[in-house]
């Protein structure tokens, strides 16, 4: 195609899968976009599939070849999208693009998973040359192309440029129902819905909440394959056999995109054997360290995320592939022994409301997490806005968000969403069935860390009164480390001589 010289809405830079799909997101929803990439295939591959989709008759994409031609081919002031892996590359092109001659009140939107911190730092760094915008984008390459759930955060001017466009892309779900309304051909736009999009806060806050969405990810993830772990192992079930559960599970309160997923991957066989793919995969998990972030923030924040740490533990665990064949083969188990069908039935039932609990702690987790994060950087996060935008779109969308919104729709404060009244219900009627499900899978042998884990952090935030007190007499048993006493004005800090022989109490001025 000719392509003729036009003044483009949006530049657009990086054009991988979530690059292009985003692109062809904004051409569908009416927008020109001036596209560039460092290797001109990727171009080219863009401006051919515009070109099988585009049914308006004027041209949407514009190919550029370098970072001048990009401004030039902008209407000013310029919106320039990045979508590009986090780290150096967003650096790289911030400088490539002040080297091209981009303006101060020039907005630069990263949708990368950037550490919130980079961002913080760089908005600062390139307030003089233009304004650094971020919103992380979730949902995948579909997502990217249908609609995605984005979480923008940094300058309010920025935003108020950006919000129609975001609107217009992200996916949108039924005001009455709250479910996502489905957009899945070239060419469709929804007009009507609630947009997956909302403002989070100032720089850094998007992409923090964007972090812990995916340490979420990693926790509901990792959950599920325990499951899986569960009904192969120590059930002897085939993939069609729990494909069938899950699918069961997915019509209940744990329907969730990715509960929907994998009952995809375990139906689906090779060409060439019909075996299950998912049995051939190599049981060596990736990570980006998203998931790390989170757990590595709720750590300095002292915000117990159990379930989301115990996700990456469980990912690392799996790399060590070697040891643990070596291991394998020196370290028993239990004797695993075939059950009759009523009692599979029963753990099967079990296993089902672990996962809902084991659930509904990482989530709360989640979302204490960006509670604390939020006080501690000046963030006003809403819960219910954050939770709504979770409901379509993103990775983690499930239905179990409309009862998050609702929880913090009724308590904006709420501390934690294990006190919701909505969940408090469903944790007491569930929390027997989990304990069954967790003492089966133990005596199987069958590791289940997240949802042992999230039952570990349950009993533990039920616990009026924790073995603390020991730990703090240890302590100030080898390091002086001080003490309070229940018995006394609270605050007040004491310690005892150990090292001597009457062990006489003292108390210790602050
Ligand atoms: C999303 C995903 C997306 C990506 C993760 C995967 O919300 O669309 O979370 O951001 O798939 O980066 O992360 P790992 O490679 O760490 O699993």
């Amino acid at each position: 195609m000719t392509q003729d010289k036009f003044l483009c809405d949006i530049g657009f830079i990086g054009l991988g899968v979530m690059g292009k799909n985003l692109v062809l997101n904004l051409a569908d929803n009416g927008y020109n976009i001036a596209a560039f990439d460092l290797s001109d295939e990727k171009v080219q591959a863009l401006i051919a599939q515009d070109e099988i989709e585009n049914t308006t008759g004027t041209p949407r994409v514009y190919g550029c070849s370098s970072y001048t031609e990009l401004l030039s081919q902008l209407k000013a002031p310029h919106l320039i999208v990045l979508s590009v892996p986090a780290g150096d590359p967003v650096d790289q092109i911030c400088e490539n693009l002040i080297g091209a001659g981009i303006q101060p009140d020039d907005i630069i939107i990263d949708t990368g998973n950037s550490l919130w911190l980079d961002t913080v730092a760089r908005e600062k760094k390139y307030k003089s040359n233009f304004l650094l915008f971020s919103s992380a984008v979730s949902g995948g390459e579909v997502g990217a192309r249908f609609g995605p759930s984005l979480m923008p955060s940094g300058s309010p001017y920025a935003w108020a440029r950006v919000k129609p466009i975001w609107e217009a892309i992200a996916a949108k779900v039924d005001k009455k129902t709250g479910k996502p309304i489905e957009r899945t051909q070239p060419g469709q736009v929804i007009t009507d819905g609630e947009p997956c999009t909302t403002y989070i806060g100032p720089a850094g806050a998007g992409h923090y909440v964007k972090m812990v969405h995916n340490g979420i990810e990693y926790a509901d993830m990792q959950i599920i394959c325990e499951a899986y772990h569960v009904l192969k192992s120590a059930l002897r079930l085939t993939c069609d056999e729990i494909a069938d559960i899950f699918s069961q599970w997915n019509k209940g309160p744990l329907d969730s995109y990715l509960l929907e997923i994998s009952v995809e991957v375990l139906r689906h066989k090779t060409k060439d054997t019909n075996t299950p793919l998912v049995e051939l995969i190599l049981d060596k998990a990736g990570q980006k360290g998203t998931g790390l972030w989170t757990a590595m923030s709720s750590l300095e924040l002292g915000c117990p995320a159990p379930t989301i740490a115990q996700a990456v533990y469980a990912r690392s665990i799996s790399s060590f592939k070697e040891l643990r064949t070596q291991a394998s083969a020196l370290l028993t188990g239990p004797q695993q022994t075939a059950l009759p069908a009523a009692e599979q039935q029963e753990i099967i039932e079990q296993l089902h409301d672990a996962m809902y609990c084991a659930k509904i702690c990482a989530y709360a987790q989640g979302f204490q997490l960006m509670k604390l994060a939020g006080k501690e950087h000046g963030w006003t996060l809403d819960f219910a806005s954050i939770a709504k935008i979770w409901r379509a779109g993103c990775i983690i969308r499930a239905a179990f968000l409309q009862s998050i919104t609702n929880a913090y729709q009724q308590n904006e404060h709420l501390d934690n969403l294990m006190l919701d009244d909505f969940f408090i219900k469903q944790l007491n009627e569930r929390q027997l069935n989990w304990r069954k499900a967790i003492c089966f899978a133990t005596m199987q042998g069958v590791p289940i860390g997240a949802l042992s884990s999230s039952l570990a952090y349950y009993d533990s935030m039920r616990c009026e009164t924790l073995p603390a007190n020991l730990l703090q007499a240890q302590r100030d048993f080898f390091g002086a480390h001080t003490f309070e006493r229940i018995d006394k004005t609270p605050g007040k800090k004491y310690h005892v001589q150990w090292s001597t022989k009457d062990r006489e109490t003292v108390v210790v001025d602050s």
